[in-house]
C-alpha cells in the first residue's frame, strides 16, 4: 500500500504572502505542497509561472508539487527544474506529445506525473504508466478552486490502481478538485494515496489542525 499524503493548494492561500502561507503549511504534518501553474489558455485562469516558483524555493524546502494546467507545458521543463519544481504534473490534453514530455521531465531530474481532466478516458493513461511517477486524475474541471467534486472521476481512480497492481507498478495517485474530509475517503478507497485540497484546508483558522481533519477522516 503506497504511503497516504496530503498536498495543501497554494492555489487556495493569499498569493500576496506566499513565504508566510508556505511557513504555515510547514508546520502542519503535510508531506507536500500543490502549486497550480495556469496560463489562461488550457484553463480560462491565470496564476504564475517558473519564476514565482523559483521564489518560493528560497522560503521553503517543502516537496514542490506543480500541477502544469497550460498549452504545451515541455516549454517549461527547464524553467522548472533550475526553479526547484520536485515534481512537474502536466495534463495529457495539453500537447501531442505526451510521452516524450514526461521523458523530458524525467531527463531534467524531475518527478513526472500525468493528469487528465474529467471528460478524458482513463484508457489514454494506459501506455504512460511504466513511466510516471504519478497520476492525477481531476476530481473538478480544472481552472478554479473551491468547485463540487464529480464522484463520476472514482471510477478512473479504480481502473488506474488496478492497472497498477496487474503491472506491479508503483507511482502513486493524486487526486484534486472538491477533497474535503468526506469525499477524501471514497477517494482513498477508491485507490488514491494522494490527496490534494485547497479550500477545504484553507478556509480554516488553524491549518495544522484542519490537515489532521483529514488524516482522521483517513483512518477512521
Ligand atoms: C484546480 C486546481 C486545484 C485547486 C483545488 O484547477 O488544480 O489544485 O486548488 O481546490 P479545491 O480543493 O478548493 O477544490
Ligand atoms: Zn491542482
Amino acid at each position: 500500500m503506497s504511503t497516504l499524503k496530503i498536498a495543501p493548494s497554494i492555489l487556495a492561500a493569499d498569493y500576496a504572502n506566499f513565504a508566510t502561507e508556505l511557513k504555515r503549511i510547514e508546520k502542519t504534518s503535510a508531506e507536500y505542497v500543490h502549486i497550480d501553474i495556469m496560463d489562461g489558455q488550457f484553463v480560462p485562469n491565470i496564476s504564475f509561472g517558473a519564476d514565482v516558483v523559483a521564489s518560493m524555493r528560497k522560503h521553503s524546502k517543502l516537496v514542490f508539487d506543480c500541477h502544469l494546467m497550460v498549452v504545451n507545458p515541455e516549454r517549461y521543463v527547464s524553467a522548472f527544474a533550475q526553479a526547484g519544481a520536485d515534481m512537474m504534473t502536466i495534463h495529457l490534453e495539453s500537447t501531442q506529445h505526451i510521452h516524450g514530455a514526461l521523458q523530458k521531465i524525467k531527463a531534467a531530474g524531475m518527478k513526472a506525473g500525468v493528469v487528465i481532466n474529467p471528460g478524458t478516458p482513463a484508457s489514454a493513461l494506459e501506455p504512460l504508466l511504466d513511466l510516471v511517477d504519478q497520476v492525477l486524475i481531476m476530481t473538478v474541471n480544472p481552472g478554479f478552486g473551491g468547485q463540487a467534486f464529480i464522484a463520476s472521476c472514482l471510477d478512473k481512480v479504480r481502473k488506474v490502481a488496478a492497472w497498477r497492481e496487474q503491472k506491479n507498478l508503483d507511482f502513486d495517485i493524486e487526486v484534486d478538485g472538491g477533497i474535503d474530509n468526506q469525499t477524501i475517503v471514497a477517494c482513498a478507497q477508491a485507490g488514491a494515496n494522494v490527496f490534494v485540497a485547497g479550500s477545504y484546508l484553507f478556509k480554516a483558522q488553524d491549518l495544522v489542525a484542519q490537515v489532521e481533519t483529514l488524516r482522521d477522516a483517513l483512518h477512521d
